[in-house]
């Protein structure tokens, strides 16, 4: 179903924030950070809005609506404050995410299945807009049949257990974690959904996701703002398109 092979990059530049947040200052600038992706060769930069405000604020938004030349995929919980910023500045796409207050990153997917009503009244609105609608899902086919049910275009899957697996040296649940990757990213893209991943990728574990045939895009923030540390973010994020380009070649 998927017809472009060439993988697309999402920057994710919460973490440039989280920095700034550390100090509550000025800098460093994630607008700056983000047209810095945008050089580098991003397709698009991704930010989550959380409801805490603790790495993206408002004005963070507004000044990515204002300067970006790449979309904005805007990643958002399914709550009415956010829906109403959402539609307000109608950004490209929307992922919906999960998000709990006490969690150090959105740890798993959202639970599309036992949701089904109230997620889909909730995208309605969104995709009205113009807004592409993506989920943030763990690679499960009821959550995968659900996001198709309610109206969402795409559906990104969630690489974490695939990754931490991997940095932890458990090869065999990384490689379960990947063979469950492989086979979802198939089902979801028979059922016409576009299929994005992401969520802990380095330049150690990319390359297998990269690989999927059915994935379009990948979305990569912590790992690369932290290597930006000793690259910059220009050499950190051409590296990573190298490595996913070596493994779609
Ligand atoms: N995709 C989604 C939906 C996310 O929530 C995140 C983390 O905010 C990412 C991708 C990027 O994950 P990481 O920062 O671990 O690369």
């Amino acid at each position: 179903m998927h017809s472009e092979s060439r993988l697309r990059l999402g920057i994710n530049i919460d973490h440039v924030a989280t920095v700034r947040n550390a100090r509550g200052g000025a800098y460093p600038d994630p607008l700056r950070a983000a047209q810095i992706a945008e050089a580098a060769g991003a397709d698009g930069i991704t930010a989550h809005l959380r409801e805490d405000r603790r790495h993206i604020s408002d004005a963070d938004i507004d000044g990515l609506m204002e300067v970006l030349t790449v979309p904005l995929n805007f990643e958002m919980a399914a709550t009415d404050e956010m829906q109403q910023i959402a539609l307000r500045h109608k950004p490209h796409a929307v992922c919906i995410v999960p998000e709990k207050r006490e969690e150090r990153t959105t740890e798993g997917g959202l639970e599309v299945a036992r949701e089904e009503n109230k997620l889909a009244h909730f995208i309605a609105p969104l995709r009205e807009a113009g807004c592409r609608v993506s989920i943030f899902i763990a690679a499960d086919r009821r959550q995968i049949e659900a996001a198709q049910r309610i109206g969402a275009e795409i559906v990104e899957l969630h690489t974490g257990a695939y990754c931490d697996a991997h940095a932890e040296g458990r090869f065999t649940d990384r490689d379960r974690e990947l063979a469950s990757l492989r086979e979802m990213s198939t089902f979801a893209d028979s059922l016409g959904l576009e299929v994005h991943a992401g969520h802990g990728l380095t330049y150690g574990c990319v390359q297998p996701i990269a690989a999927l045939p059915e994935v379009r895009e990948l979305n990569i923030g912590h790992f690369l703002i932290g290597e930006a540390i000793f690259l910059g973010l220009h050499p950190a994020i051409v590296k990573m398109r190298a490595q996913m380009d070596e493994a779609r070649a």
